[in-house]
């Protein structure tokens, strides 16, 4: 078949037009068209009062050059309105371990979004720096957060009405030691939930027939993918963690939320997220 000239410029730019369009679509619409994805979390033992209230999970907000401030104001704001009981964080509080990011989450972190019954969080990689090893700035990180009522959990718990929050050490950094998050585990009741930000924490010896649920983020759901595909980068071991709901051979639970900011500022078919949990009861654990 013979293309006319009339025929090979048409077709140009059409094409033109689509690689205009997707490139438009990738970098100045889904980066911030944000999904607000309702789930529900079936914990063991969970009070009868709280059985119906909100969780509200954010992630990866890589605070710094580019992820706009107003849009993560936009955001909190909105999940302040919803007056969820319990708000958590899941780490990349900051993108880059450095100070200029660091005072930028300091002007921001006063109008975070809170929980009215507590709030609780973990740091991620981009909080100690891009090749996670600057502790100093990581501990800057927990100290702003706490100072702003934002409970940074090191290997740590924090019961808050009931429910018992334990943060875990994020699996690249420096501090991070398969050992005291067994123990973290150990010590926890039925009524638990773990706030984890690299997935690949699931795969760890240290679950100790846990039963409850680990909330990650870290992936960002791959940023970019084609759709049916899996993303081309994931910066996990376990190359199934890309996303969502995943039930763990163990006995629990994983969520893995997309994140709300971006390293580079695309994104397609793997839109940013903030998760609406709401809380139900599962049956009791049954003692080993
Ligand atoms: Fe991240």
């Amino acid at each position: 078949m013979k293309f006319s000239r009339r025929k090979f410029l048409r077709y140009s730019l059409a094409a033109g037009g689509i690689v205009v369009g997707t490139g438009f679509y990738v970098r100045q619409i889904e980066p911030h068209w944000v999904a607000y994805e309702q789930q529900s979390l079936s914990i063991p033992n969970l009070p009868d009062e709280l059985v119906g209230k909100k969780l509200v999970q954010f992630s990866d907000l890589h605070i710094g050059r580019r992820v706009s401030d107003k849009y993560l104001e936009n955001q909190f704001e909105y999940v302040n309105s919803l007056k969820p009981e319990f708000v958590v964080y899941t780490g990349d509080f900051i993108d880059q371990g450095n100070l200029g990011h660091h005072d930028k989450l300091k002007n921001l972190a006063p109008q975070f979004a809170r929980g009215t019954l507590g709030t609780a969080g973990v740091l991620g990689n981009h909080d100690y720096q891009r090749h996670t090893t600057n502790i100093d700035i990581a501990l800057k990180v927990a100290n702003t957060l706490n100072d702003a009522g934002i409970q940074i959990l090191f290997n740590e718990t924090q019961t808050i009405a009931g429910i018992t929050f334990a943060g875990l050490e994020d699996f690249w950094s420096p501090r991070f030691q398969v050992g005291a998050s067994r123990n973290v585990i150990q010590s926890l009741p039925p009524c638990s939930v773990v706030l984890s930000h690299n997935p690949d924490t699931a795969d760890l010896p240290i679950w100790n027939g846990y039963q409850s649920w680990v909330l990650c983020g870290h992936t960002h759901g791959g940023q970019c993918r084609a759709p049916g595909f899996r993303p081309p980068f994931l910066p996990v071991r376990n190359k199934n963690y890309v996303s969502g709901i995943y039930q763990l051979p163990d006995g629990f639970q994983m969520y893995i939320n997309r994140g709300l900011g971006h390293k580079m500022k695309v994104r397609f078919c793997a839109r940013p997220e903030v998760t609406v949990f709401t809380l139900s009861k599962l049956g009791s654990r049954v003692a080993k």
